[in-house]
C-alpha cells in the first residue's frame, strides 16, 4: 500500500501486527497509576470505541497490558509501517490543501528527530500531546485527506470528533486540549482523565502542530541572553568569559546551549538522561558532555579563563552542579533552570542521589517517597541559588514553574512581602517589557515545499522587510529590530533547521503582517511555494499565564484568562486555517489558558486579505490588555497601532497619582 492509501485507510479494517520498536528511541517514563478497578473498564471501554467488535476480545487484552505496563493505553499495534515526517505538502492525499499542510504539520510533530517521546505522541515537555493514541492519529489524518475547504475538523483533546459543514473562511481545524471545568483542574484530575482517555496536555505548540523543534526556542533563548547580559554588562562589555548554567537538554530546554553559544557566553547545562544528552550531543545542539564534576570545574576554569564561546552538557545532576561550582567558587554570571517542573511528579524534575533509573522506578511504584525526594531537593536546589546570587549571581525563573515548585516545596524563594518571588521571571525583567509589550513575539513559518532553497528565499525577504521597517521605526523598538535582523541574517549559518523547513524572529504586528504579505506575493509569482505562517503559544496575545507570559501583568488580573480565549475566537473567524486553546502548556495543567493558530499561504487574494485581518488582531488584542494594565510600552504601541488603523479604536487607561491613594485607607 502506498503512502497516500494509508493515510486514506485511516483505522485498518484488519489488526496489523504487533510492532516492536527500536530500543534507542526514547520513551515516556510510566505514568502513575491512578484509576479504580471500575475505571479502568472505563478506560478499555473508551478505546475499543474506535474498533469494530470483532477485534475487541484480541485488543481488549492489549489495551489492559498497556494501562498496566505504561498507565495509559497508546494503542502501538496501530503506529503506522511508514515513517513519520514533515514531508512535502504535494505528497499528502487530499482534496484541501490547507487540510494536507495541516498534515505536514502533525506529521513534522510527531517525526523521531523531533518529538521527545514519539511512540507516546508526546513532542516536548515530558506530556506535550499530539494525540493521546494511534486510533486517534489514524483518524484524524484520514479525515484531513477527505476535506473540502467548507468543512471543519473538530478535535477534542486529540479526539477528532468529526467533519462539519462549514465555509470556506473558517477555521480548517478547530482544536481544544484539556479544558476541564475549572474545578477538576488539578494535576491528579488531568491523571485521570488522560489515563481515561478523555483529555490530554497538548502543552502550547505539541497540541497545535505548530511545534518546530528547539529552533523555535532558541530564538527566544538568544533574546532573553542577550539582553540578561544588557542587564548584568557594568560597562556595556558582551558576555564574553560568563558562565550561564542550566538545567535541561529536553524539547525546549535543549535550545539553551545553542542560544548561550549565539549570544556568546559558556553556557553549562545538566541533563540526567543519558539518551537524551546523546542526541543533542549528535545533533551539534550542545558542544561537549562532560560525565565528571572535577572534570567539569576545570573545564569551565578553563572556559572562562580564554573567554571561549562554548556550550558544555553536564550528564548529571544539576543541583550538584550548583553545589559543586558553590563549593569551588566558580563564579556563575547568569542562572536559571529549565527542567519540567511543571510536571514535577512524573519525570519532569529528578531528585539528587538517586539514579536516573531508580528514579524512574521510584515515580511509578512509590510516588508518595518520590514526591518527598523530588521536594527535598527543590529546597536544596534553591537554598544553593541562594548562595550563589548572595555572591552575585543574577537568576532568573525560565517560566517552567521552577520558583512555584520550590515554594510549594517550602523552599526560601520568597520575596521579603511574602508574595513575590525573590527571583523575577524572565518575563518580569525582560520579555514582556521588553518585547511582549511593544508586541514583539515568536512569529514562525514552515515551507510546505520542503525545500530548503524555499527557507533561503524567506529568510531574505524577511530580512530585507525588517530592515526597511527599522529605517522609519521609533527608538523604543530599534534595538528589538537590529536583534531580529542579525538573527535572521545568521539564522542559515546557525544550522537551526530540525524537521521541516521552519523559521522564526520575532517581530511586531506591522513586521509579521508585511513579511507574511511579501510571502503571500513570492508564492503568487511561483518564487516559492506555500507557507504555513503561525507563532509559539509564547506570545503577546494567545496565553494568559500568571507566572510567565503574564507575570509583567500588575492590575490584578494576571489569572483571568479573557485574552488568551478573546484571541482564539477573534482569530478563528479572521482566517486562520487551524486554530487552538489549551489548558496547561508551559507552567503546567491548571496553570496556564494558550491558544494559537495556524495559517496556509497560497498565494490567493484570499489569503491576502486573511493574513492582514487575523495578524493584526492576534497581536493588538494582547497590547490593548497589557495596555490597560497600565504597562508603559504598551500604552506607546497602541497608541502607535492606532495611528496607523484608523478602524482600530482601544480604550486606554487613565494614570492616577499615587498621591491621591496615599490617605484613603490609612
Ligand atoms: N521559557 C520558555 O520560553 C519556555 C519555553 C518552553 C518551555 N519552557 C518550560 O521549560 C521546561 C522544560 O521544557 P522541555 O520541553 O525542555 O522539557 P523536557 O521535559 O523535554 O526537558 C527537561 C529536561 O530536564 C531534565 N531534568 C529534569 N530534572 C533534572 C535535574 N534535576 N537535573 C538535570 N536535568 C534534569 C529532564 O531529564 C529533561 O530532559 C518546561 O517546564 C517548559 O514548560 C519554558
Amino acid at each position: 500500500m502506498t503512502f497516500k492509501e494509508q493515510i486514506q485507510q485511516g483505522i485498518p479494517s484488519e489488526l496489523p501486527i504487533v510492532k516492536s520498536f527500536d530500543t534507542a528511541i526514547n520513551r515516556a517514563p510510566k505514568r502513575k497509576e491512578i484509576l479504580s478497578k471500575e475505571e479502568k473498564e472505563l478506560a478499555i471501554r473508551n478505546s475499543l470505541r474506535y474498533f469494530d467488535p470483532k477485534h475487541h476480545p484480541v485488543l481488549a487484552k492489549e489495551f489492559s497490558d498497556e494501562l498496566k505496563e505504561y498507565g495509559r493505553i497508546y494503542m502501538h499495534r496501530f503506529h503506522p509501517d511508514y515513517e513519520l515526517f514533515a514531508r512535502p505538502v504535494a505528497e499528502y492525499p487530499g482534496k484541501s490543501l490547507q487540510a494536507r499542510s495541516i498534515m505536514l504539520m502533525i506529521q513534522n510533530n510527531l517525526s523521531h528527530a523531533v518529538a521527545q517521546h514519539p511512540l507516546e505522541l508526546i513532542t516536548y515537555g515530558g506530556n506535550g500531546a499530539v494525540f493521546s493514541n494511534w486510533a486517534q492519529y489514524l483518524l484524524t489524518m484520514q479525515y484531513l485527506s477527505e476535506m473540502t475547504d467548507d468543512q471543519t475538523l473538530v478535535m477534542y483533546s486529540g479526539h477528532p470528533m468529526g467533519l462539519y459543514p462549514s465555509h470556506k473562511d473558517a477555521p480548517r481545524v478547530v482544536v481544544t486540549n484539556g479544558m476541564v471545568i475549572p474545578n477538576y483542574s488539578k494535576q491528579d484530575d488531568y491523571e485521570k482523565f488522560n489515563a481515561l482517555g478523555v483529555s490530554q496536555y497538548g502543552q502550547m505548540t505539541a497540541g497545535s502542530f505548530m511545534y518546530i523543534g528547539p529552533q523555535g526556542i532558541v530564538h527566544g533563548t538568544t533574546i532573553t541572553l542577550l539582553n540578561a547580559g544588557r542587564k548584568i554588562a557594568k560597562n556595556g562589555e558582551s558576555l564574553a568569559g560568563k558562565v550561564f548554567l542550566t538545567a535541561g537538554l529536553g524539547g525546549m530546554s535543549g535550545a539553551q546551549p545553542k542560544a548561550g553559544n549565539i549570544a556568546g557566553c559558556i553556557t553549562v547545562c545538566a541533563e540526567v538522561n543519558a539518551k537524551i544528552t546523546k542526541i543533542r550531543h549528535d545533533q551539534g545542539w550542545i558542544d561537549e558532555v562532560i560525565t565528571d564534576i572535577d572534570a567539569l570545574v576545570t573545564r569551565v576554569k578553563s572556559a572562562k579563563e580564554a573567554k571561549e564561546i562554548v556550550s558544555i552538557g553536564y550528564l548529571g545532576n544539576v543541583v550538584d552542579v550548583w553545589e559543586k561550582f558553590d563549593s569551588e567558587n566558580i563564579y556563575v554570571d547568569l542562572g536559571s533552570d529549565q527542567t519540567s517542573l511543571h510536571n514535577p511528579w512524573a519525570g519532569g524534575y529528578y531528585p539528587q542521589g538517586i539514579s536516573f533509573e531508580e528514579a524512574n522506578e521510584m515515580m511509578a511504584n512509590d510516588p508518595e517517597l518520590f514526591k518527598g525526594k523530588v521536594q527535598e531537593t527543590l529546597r536544596k536546589h534553591a537554598s544553593l541559588v541562594n548562595n550563589h546570587t548572595a555572591k552575585g549571581t543574577y537568576f532568573f525563573d525560565y517560566g517552567n514553574a521552577f520558583l512555584l515548585e520550590a515554594s510549594r516545596a517550602g523552599a526560601d524563594v520568597m520575596a521579603a512581602n511574602g508574595i513575590d518571588f525573590r527571583y523575577p521571571s524572565y518575563v518580569q525583567d525582560i520579555m514582556g517589557p521588553m518585547c511582549f509589550d511593544y508586541g514583539f513575539g515568536p512569529f514562525r513559518w514552515v515551507c510546505a515545499s520542503g525545500k530548503s532553497e524555499d527557507l533561503e528565499k524567506t529568510d531574505a525577504i524577511a530580512a530585507n522587510i525588517l530592515e526597511e521597517l527599522m529605517q522609519t521605526s521609533p527608538n523604543e523598538i530599534q534595538q528589538q529590530m537590529a536583534d531580529n535582523i542579525q538573527w535572521i541574517k545568521g539564522a542559515r549559518a546557525n544550522k537551526l533547521v530540525v524537521g521541516s523547513q521552519a523559521r522564526i524572529l520575532y517581530a511586531d504586528a506591522e513586521g509579521r503582517m508585511r513579511i507574511a504579505e511579501a510571502f503571500n506575493n513570492a508564492i503568487a509569482k511561483g518564487d516559492i511555494g506555500p507557507v504555513v505562517l503561525g507563532r509559539d503559544h509564547h506570545d503577546v496575545s494567545g496565553t494568559d499565564s500568571p507566572f510567565r507570559e503574564t507575570s509583567n501583568i500588575y492590575d490584578g488580573s494576571k489569572f483571568t484568562a479573557d485574552m488568551a480565549i478573546q484571541n482564539v475566537i477573534g482569530d478563528s473567524f479572521r482566517g486562520a486555517t487551524w486554530v487552538s486553546i489549551h489548558n496547561g502548556g508551559g507552567v503546567g495543567w491548571g496553570e496556564v489558558i494558550n491558544g494559537g493558530f495556524g495559517m496556509l499561504l497560497d498565494g490567493s487574494e484570499d489569503s491576502d486579505r486573511r493574513l492582514k485581518s487575523m495578524l493584526h488582531w492576534d497581536v493588538n488584542n494582547g497590547i490593548s490588555r497589557r495596555s490597560w494594565a497600565r504597562n508603559e510600552g504598551a500604552m506607546f504601541a497602541i497608541k502607535r497601532a492606532m495611528a496607523i488603523e484608523p478602524k482600530l479604536k482601544v480604550t486606554l487607561p487613565n494614570l492616577v497619582d499615587d498621591s491621591i491613594l496615599g490617605e484613603l485607607f490609612k
